[in-house]
């Protein structure tokens, strides 16, 4: 399987590229960028390197950089942005501040011929979003394409380009294109599909895991799912999937995932852990306390199933978004202190292995379904990890917790009932602790509202709320108030994220 490997400089789109690369047909994967050099030499098939973008300038002394060694190892390198500036800079050319910056779409000249350009206009609209520019070429190196602010724009060396621009955002139409180019540039094969991924991960999982017991914190969300699948399939009984009922799951959630795998050959082990978790949370109101506690616990339970299990690995199923929302990449700005990775903390004194940490969410579905996991899991809405305690606002008890667990399956059953369901990206009842008065069956009544959210998103880092029907919210609140005595009144959330998040605590 040929591969393309993208250097990490902390660029915000350093992933995107990797993913552009895949949609191409050639299997990428994104390395932090000082990866040392013997390691790139190990891996198979690499047929070519990207350099990404970054936020930092390649003159200043701490600026992310690479072994300077990638430029002997005989395959093609591109540049974008940061890394365009940073060829230019390791191979003898000349960095500068520009005078202004350039950002946004801005007419590009190719003003030479080049293989990276074979099938574009003379003229192109290209994304840029930059301050620094490459003032000297090193020698041997040509300039292939400018902008009025940036005469060096796009070069050509050896085996070597660079692009000041973004061929990977949308907003570089024939971005594609380039990229495509440069596959051909790199002969790389582009006939990689997720069977593919699939096998080898499988195969790279048998060599590395060899000997060795693993254990997963199997929720039943598509992630967790489809690591504990991949990863059972190389090591077999020597991976434990271990189901924790914290008692903060969705409705019949034990039994779901009970019958799920036991179609498959997976060793399932559940953990009732109950009563644990609501003693954890007694007394707790503050959000970021409630997480504390819960990881704290999970860590705790896991130690003491990796112990009797005689495990020494855990296995996660981290992907992508879930790393850049904590700010794990390691030059990335940190966006926001978010929640522990993929519901469990990294205390653990276990060596870690995190198969999905590349892919994106439509690409984890993908996966799934290759392996032959059902659409009741592949299609199911993500679920924090804390679950349903950070769903009922202020101290949790089970009696809340109930109340919460029931509007939500109302909320999920009548989406799915007027077919919405796959559409959006959650959909689920927050209960508050507040109560107003209300009327019901001629009486006063005072009681907790509910509040029901349903948001579109495409990769939880931003979202819009969801334009319900109306005739379908009235539904859900009818339902809400004649099913669950203890609520007297249904509200909608119509925020967005930002400045909302979609949960509420
Ligand atoms: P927010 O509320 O940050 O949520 O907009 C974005 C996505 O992340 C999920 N989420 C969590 N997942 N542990 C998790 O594993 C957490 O602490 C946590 N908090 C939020 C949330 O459900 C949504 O899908």
């Amino acid at each position: 399987m040929d591969r393309i490997v993208v250097l990490d400089f902390g660029g915000q789109y350093s992933h995107l590229i990797s993913r552009r690369i895949r949609e191409l047909g050639t299997y990428c994967e994104v390395l932090p960028c000082d990866t040392p050099i013997e390691e790139l030499r190990r891996i198979p098939d690499l047929k070519g390197l990207i350099l990404s973008g970054g936020a930092a300038s390649v003159y200043e002394k701490d600026s992310p950089k690479c072994d300077e060694r990638i430029f002997g190892l005989g395959i093609p390198v591109l540049g974008i942005c940061y890394g365009h500036q940073l060829i230019a800079h390791l191979r003898g050319g000349k960095v500068v501040r520009g005078e202004s910056g350039e950002y946004g779409v801005t007419e590009f000249k190719v003003t030479k011929k080049s293989k990276l350009f074979e099938g574009l206009k003379g003229k192109e609209r290209v994304w840029m979003n930059h301050r620094d520019v490459v003032r000297e070429l090193p020698e041997g190196f040509e300039v292939i394409g400018s902008t009025d602010h940036s005469p060096i724009a796009a070069f050509e060396g050896k085996n070597v380009y660079g692009v000041q621009f973004h061929p990977e955002v949308s907003h570089t139409p024939n971005g594609m294109k380039i990229l495509e180019n440069f596959l051909s540039i790199c002969k790389a094969r582009r006939a990689w599909s997720m069977r593919d991924f699939a096998k080898r991960t499988i195969s790279d999982l048998r060599e590395r895991l060899k000997g060795k017991r693993a254990i997963i914190a199997l929720s039943g969300g598509v992630d967790s799912s489809t690591a504990a699948i991949l990863v059972s399939k190389a090591i077999g009984k020597d991976l434990v999937a271990v189901y924790v009922d914290t008692g903060l799951m969705r409705e019949e959630d034990r039994e779901f995932v009970e019958k799920v795998f036991s179609k498959f050959d997976l060793k399932l082990r559940i953990v009732d852990a109950k009563e644990r978790f609501f003693n954890a949370l007694k007394g707790v109101t503050d959000p970021e306390e409630k997480r504390r506690a819960i990881g704290k616990l999970f860590v705790e339970i896991f130690e003491e199933m990796a112990r009797e299990e005689g495990a020494e690995v855990l296995v996660q199923g981290t992907i992508y978004s879930d790393r850049i929302e904590s700010g794990i990449t390691k030059y990335s700005s940190r966006i926001k202190s978010h929640h522990n990775v993929a519901g469990l903390p990294r205390e653990l004194n276990l060596e870690l292995c995190e198969p999905l940490k590349d892919l994106y969410k439509d690409e984890v579905r993908r996966l799934a379904k290759e392996l032959g996991l059902p659409d009741e899991i592949i299609k199911r809405h993500v679920f924090p990890g804390p679950g349903l305690a950070i769903r009922v606002v202020g101290e949790v008890t089970p009696e809340k917790v109930e109340i919460v667990r029931k509007a939500s399956y109302i909320v999920e059953e009548e989406l799915k009932k007027a077919g919405l369901y796959d559409g959006v990206w959650m959909a689920f009842a927050v209960l508050l602790p507040i109560k107003s008065v209300g009327v019901q069956g001629d009486e006063r009544s005072y009681k907790h509202p509910i509040v029901v959210r349903i948001v579109e998103s495409r990769d939880a880092m931003t979202a819009n709320f969801f334009r319900v029907p109306y005739e379908v919210l009235e539904r859900i609140s009818t339902r809400i108030t004649n099913e669950i005595s203890q609520v007297n009144r249904v509200l909608y959330d119509i925020s967005n994220k930002p400045p909302a998040t979609m949960e509420w605590e």
